[in-house]
């Protein structure tokens, strides 16, 4: 049985205030006893601040973004090993607003890179695939989403993905208010599972959290939550506010 893993993806907002706000808000009204794994994920400089209030709470620090090469001439870059200094678990990679925001257009061949060095100083990446509007009409979505696994996990083995979860997030439905169907979303989940059987394992298979992102709200949780293939939620624009971030685990 795979347990729930809730991520808030804060993006570029809010403030130090705010984001302590936020934290301190979740952190009191989260039961100790909760049965699902939450992680929040705040930009870069907000990291410590969060860390330092998340100290003695069940809820796990991630970050957004790390450049994948060890400490030295790289202007304005956090690597992996400062990450954990920083407290994080989780990070996240390949998100579609790296992927497709034309100043940053990352490739999946570099997405990779920064998958093999989050693994090897041990954090635990989410890893973001997910199709166009564009790609999904022309009916290319399993063959976008199967290229974006194939290159972003190249060269990772067995062992290592044991660390991985992946979210599938349609671009066309993230902070867009368009949620993917529960079927839509069930049926891209099901065939992540069935491409991570034959590239891995059986194990690696059943055992791989899959979480779906774009426009998660408390109100469209509960069904997306329980199809048998979606293990969690990557949330952006609701994990902003505490008792829409709290609904959506209240739903897991
Ligand atoms: P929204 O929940 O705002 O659609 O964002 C989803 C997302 O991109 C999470 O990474």
């Amino acid at each position: 049985m795979r347990r729930a893993f809730i991520a808030g993806n804060w993006k570029m907002n809010l403030t130090q205030s705010t984001a302590t706000e936020l934290t301190n808000g979740l952190v009191a009204k989260l039961d100790d006893n909760t049965s699902v794994d939450v992680a929040i994920c705040p930009s870069f400089g907000f990291l410590s601040g969060v860390a330092a209030e998340l100290a003695s709470s069940h809820i796990s620090l991630g970050a957004q973004n790390l450049y994948p090469a060890e400490a030295g001439a790289y202007t304005g870059e956090l690597n992996a090993e400062m990450l954990l200094d920083l407290g994080c678990e989780y990070v996240i990679l390949g998100h579609s607003e790296r992927r497709h925001l034309p100043d940053i257009a990352e490739s999946n061949g570099f997405i990779n890179l920064k998958m093999k060095s989050a693994i090897a100083a041990g954090l635990k990446p989410i890893l973001c695939v997910g199709e166009l509007l564009d790609e999904r009409e022309a009916g290319q979505t399993t063959a976008v989403v199967e290229e974006q696994l194939a290159n972003s996990l190249a060269d990772i083995t067995t062992e290592q993905v044991d660390v991985v979860t992946i979210a599938y997030e349609p671009v066309w439905a993230i902070g867009t208010g368009k949620v993917a169907t529960p079927d839509q979303a069930e049926a891209a989940h099901a065939n992540i599972r069935e491409w991570l059987r034959i590239r891995f394992n059986d194990l690696v298979a059943d055992t791989t959290r899959i979480q779906y992102g774009g426009s998660v709200k408390p109100e469209n949780a509960r069904e997306l939550l329980s199809q048998p293939n979606i293990d969690g939620a990557l949330v952006g624009g609701a994990a902003l506010s505490v008792d829409s971030f709290m609904g959506i685990i209240e739903n897991a």
